[in-house]
């Protein structure tokens, strides 16, 4: 079994190997951003170069980034505590592409790592991809489609609406359409019986979101238009805990050991044992 470190460190070794600068976590306290007090996401410290606003230094990036989602636009403190997979601060995998590549090497990246390298099950495998929206003027991300259609079968790429399928980073800011990859991690016994395509997106504890694909090209202005970005960007974010949950077979983020050492020296300190 492949240990948390173990997972972070393949992740960014995957995408060194493919010409990704390797880049150390922002800090959680956003301090020059007045749309954002805390780092909800991996893109934050990208902003400004997102925007065109800085130079591009590395085209391509990739990091694990702690972030904090407790208020604003990404806000999961009413998930903490009474679920398995949430939490107030988590660890983001990501990879950029500030004007490089686009949508196809990000789902061939994003597959190659899932199901080549962690060798996770295909089949248990989901993906959801952009319906469009007529009130904004965008189109269905038949593109996107296009490329997953390569890996998986076209009942298992799943449109989604402007809530999962369009991410903003906040009110303003950069934004665009987005391709999740949801995975099942029920027993198969459970699977026979219920297809997990009916449970995506349903709040089910072990049908979830792992990897968000964010095609970036929009600024959302302060009067809600959209205004094109100077570059197309890619923007991913990835649940480390959930990752972790999926590739050491547990059913809760905190029966990984991201999280099980811990849970063990505070039973030492306070004698008290831990129970679910
Ligand atoms: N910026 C991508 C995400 O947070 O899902």
């Amino acid at each position: 079994m492949m240990t948390s470190k173990e997972i972070r460190e393949s992740f960014k070794d995957f995408f060194a190997n493919r010409g990704h600068q390797i880049v150390p976590s922002a800090p959680m306290v956003i301090k020059d951003d007045p749309t954002l007090m805390f780092t909800n996401a991996g893109m934050n410290q990208f902003k400004n170069i997102i925007l065109g606003n800085d130079a591009i230094k590395y085209p391509r990036i990739a990091d694990s980034q702690k972030c904090l989602r407790v208020s604003g636009k990404h806000n999961d403190l009413e998930e903490v505590g009474r679920d398995t997979y949430h939490h107030t601060m988590f660890e983001m995998l990501g990879n950029w592409s500030f004007g490089d590549y686009f949508k196809k090497e990000a789902i061939e990246y994003a597959w190659e790592f899932l199901a080549e390298v962690l060798k996770l099950d295909k089949n248990r495998l989901y993906v959801t991809v952009f319906e469009g929206s007529p009130a904004e003027n965008l189109e269905r991300d038949d593109e996107a489609a296009g490329y997953w259609a390569k890996y998986l079968p076209e009942n298992r790429i799943i449109n989604g609406n402007k809530h999962d399928n369009f991410w903003e980073m906040g009110d303003t800011g950069p934004c665009g359409p987005c391709s999740e990859i949801h995975i099942d991690i029920r027993p198969e016994s459970e699977r026979q019986r219920v297809d997990g395509l009916s449970l995506v997106n349903q709040s089910h504890p072990q049908v979830i979101e792992i990897w968000n694909l964010v095609f970036m090209q929009y600024n959302r202005k302060a009067d809600g238009s959209l205004e094109p970005l100077p570059n197309r960007v890619i923007d991913t974010g990835m649940g480390f805990e959930r990752l972790c949950m999926a590739m050491q077979g547990k059913t809760s983020n905190y029966d990984t050991d991201v999280f099980t050492p811990i849970i063990k020296e505070i039973e030492k300190i306070t004698g008290e044992k831990y129970a679910v």
